[in-house]
């Protein structure tokens, strides 16, 4: 329940909440996969049953799906949906251009093609995803398996010319096996520390072959939305101060999860 959440998951919450307001009916929407992207499915699964909102949803990943279908949202691939009027999606880092750090969930492909697919695409975030520099968080490639330790090297090649603090790759693992995404690839995950240029990094990785897509989002993201933990939502748009747009009511949201039969 919310009121017993800790303040970090009241902080996603209140993002969520406020990120829902602007989906409208009819629309087609792209869901995004992580916890703060979940807490925005159950608000609008909420939405939907309460104000008989006609809402398509395109999920970003096998959870998402699962989750919005479990809760009774109408799911379609984004082939049948064509194009979307809105994504909302979680984030890994974001910085002052709303360039952000994607994949921490290893769902950065399907990510990037349904944000990119979108009229707009919404960040959800805690205040905690906001950076000076991307970076500190490891960046998530998304490599094919056939290969893979030849990608890694030639990621490290060229790693080796780019403005980036750090060097190291690690495979991501999920127990003891080399983590699969949901198109059965890899993650190599990018220790940079700092990245400098990232539209440049962003292009070279993906000339690489055996690079799927790599998860910085440059130039894709339109608006994020923070909460915090007090129920304050701020937006932070590019070239322009933040701006305060919300206070939800944590409390009064505490039968979200009872309602929606979780
Ligand atoms: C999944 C993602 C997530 O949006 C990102 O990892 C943020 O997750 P969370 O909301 O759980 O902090 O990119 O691939």
């Amino acid at each position: 329940m919310p009121t017993e959440l800790s303040p970090i998951e009241k902080a996603k919450f209140a993002a969520a909440r406020h990120a829902t307001t602007f989906i409208r009916d009819g629309m087609k929407v792209g869901l995004g996969t992580g916890s703060t992207a979940a807490w925005m499915v159950r608000c609008l699964a909420e939405r939907v049953r309460d104000e008989g909102l006609r809402v398509t949803g395109v999920a970003t990943s096998t959870r998402t799906a699962d989750l919005a279908r479990s809760l009774g949202l109408t799911v379609t691939t984004l082939e049948e949906a064509g194009w979307l009027d809105l994504t909302i999606d979680g984030a890994d880092e974001f910085d002052g251009d709303l360039g952000l750090i994607k994949g921490g969930g290893a769902a950065l492909l399907q990510e990037k093609i349904v944000a990119a697919a979108s009229d707009r695409m919404v960040v959800i975030a805690d205040a905690a995803k906001r950076v000076a520099a991307l970076g500190a968080f490891p960046l998530p490639v998304e490599v094919i398996p056939f290969g893979w330790t030849a990608t890694q090297r030639l990621i490290e090649e060229m790693l080796a010319g780019q403005d980036v603090l750090g060097h190291e790759i690690t495979r991501r693992m999920a127990g003891d096996q080399p983590l699969r995404t949901d198109e059965n690839n890899l993650i190599l995950d990018l220790h940079l520390k700092r990245i400098g240029d990232a539209r440049a990094l962003a292009l070279m990785l993906n000339q690489i072959p055996g690079v799927v897509e790599n998860g910085l989002f440059n130039d894709i993201c339109d608006t994020v939305i923070v909460g915090h933990p007090d129920g304050r939502v701020e937006a932070f748009e590019p070239d322009a101060p933040a701006r305060e747009v919300g206070l939800i009511d944590i409390r009064s949201s505490a039968n979200i999860f009872a309602d929606l039969g979780e």
